[in-house]
């Protein structure tokens, strides 16, 4: 249990929700240092959604304890509010006003002021590449700019920490791209980043850590490569001439048992083991012994998609395109 809170963005203990029936929480603990991204990894359904909305006020917890930004988050959520942003799925935008008066009244809200409101608004529209759609009405708006503008609305009161509930999904590859350079960008400047997302290579390209969460549990924590290490073991990949796998087979079977794949037909032998670099060194000396030389070596790692379907025995979504409207 983490207790020095002062160095962390975040700490959640213990946190369960039910409803009726369904255990939304199931005692989800998390520690996120400061000015670190935290990916909360899980299917549909696993509960990230909740976690979101406990850690920012919007609901309680049937028990357990959060402190965010140095408050606790039950005891003090008046004073939490101007610590955090959050931004998601639930987008709080408004379609009828436009880039601009939405921030602007996001501003208001924050009593910044009539000036500064404006500023900000101009600055963050400026900085999300939105400047040019600023002045026109957002429902037609594309859905990466939507994201944008939605990201930047989280960004008005210049949280310490930020909450983004599925920040891609639904988004054209390109516009994915898009927003991890601006997600990627707003971490340099020493935010703190909760982030969920339904995707692997989301959470492995942004995350510092990464937990894997399903039916309301934290199942696995660590970086993308520990949990990858972790999980799945590595792989070494040799290639032969044409029937030298043939001869390589029993070979590297008197060493690593019931540890092949062989592919006869294209002459390739992979080789499932916990340290893929020190195995291949090993396999090149026992291969030499017996005058068998590889043309081609590789070393084979776990994708985070091997991960997800270890720890929770069902494949992850891929983080195809769907209708990004023009
Ligand atoms: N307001 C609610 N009433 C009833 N069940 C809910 C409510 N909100 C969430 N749940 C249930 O709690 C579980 C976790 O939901 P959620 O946190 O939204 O998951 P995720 O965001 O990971 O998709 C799901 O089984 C969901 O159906
Ligand atoms: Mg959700």
């Amino acid at each position: 249990m983490v207790t020095a809170t002062d160095d962390y963005g975040i700490v959640a203990t213990g946190l369960i929700k039910r409803y009726g029936d369904v255990t939304a929480l199931d005692g989800v603990d998390l520690a996120v240092p400061r000015g670190t991204v935290f990916g909360l990894l899980g299917p549909n359904g696993a509960g990230k959604t909740t976690t979101i909305r406990v850690l920012t006020t919007l609901l309680r917890p049937d028990s357990g304890t959060a402190v965010v930004d140095g408050i606790d988050v039950l005891a003090d959520p008046g004073t939490l509010k101007s610590h955090i942003g959050v931004s998601g799925q639930y987008a709080a935008v408004d379609e009828h006003l436009t880039g601009f008066e939405n921030l602007d009244m996001v501003g208001r809200l924050y009593h910044l002021g009539r000036k500064r409101a404006r500023e900000r608004a101009r600055e963050l529209l400026e900085r999300f590449d939105l400047s040019d759609a600023a002045d026109r009405p957002v429902k037609g708006y594309s859905g990466g700019m939507r994201r944008r503008l939605d990201l930047a609305g989280a960004l008005v009161a210049n949280p310490a920490v930020l909450f983004l509930d599925e920040p891609t999904t639904g988004l054209d590859p390109r516009a994915r791209l898009g927003l991890w350079d601006v997600i990627r960008e707003l971490v340099a400047g020493g935010t703190t980043l909760l982030l969920t997302t339904q995707y692997l290579e989301e959470a492995d390209a942004l995350a510092d850590r990464i937990a894997v969460i399903d039916h309301g549990r934290v199942i696995a924590l660590g970086t993308a490569d520990e949990l990858k290490r972790r999980t799945a073991g590595e792989r070494i990949d040799l290639g032969f001439a044409a029937g030298d796998a043939d001869r390589a087979r029993p070979v590297l079977e008197g060493v690593w048992p019931g540890a092949l794949q062989v592919d006869s037909a294209d002459d390739r032998i992979s080789v499932s083991v916990p340290a893929a670099s020190a195995a291949l060194i090993d396999a090149l000396t026992i291969l030499r012994d017996h005058d068998i030389t590889p043309i081609d070596v590789g070393i084979g790692r776990p994708t985070l998609d091997d991960v997800f379907l270890t720890l929770t025995g069902s494949p992850a979504e891929t983080a195809t395109a769907t209708g990004d409207p023009a």
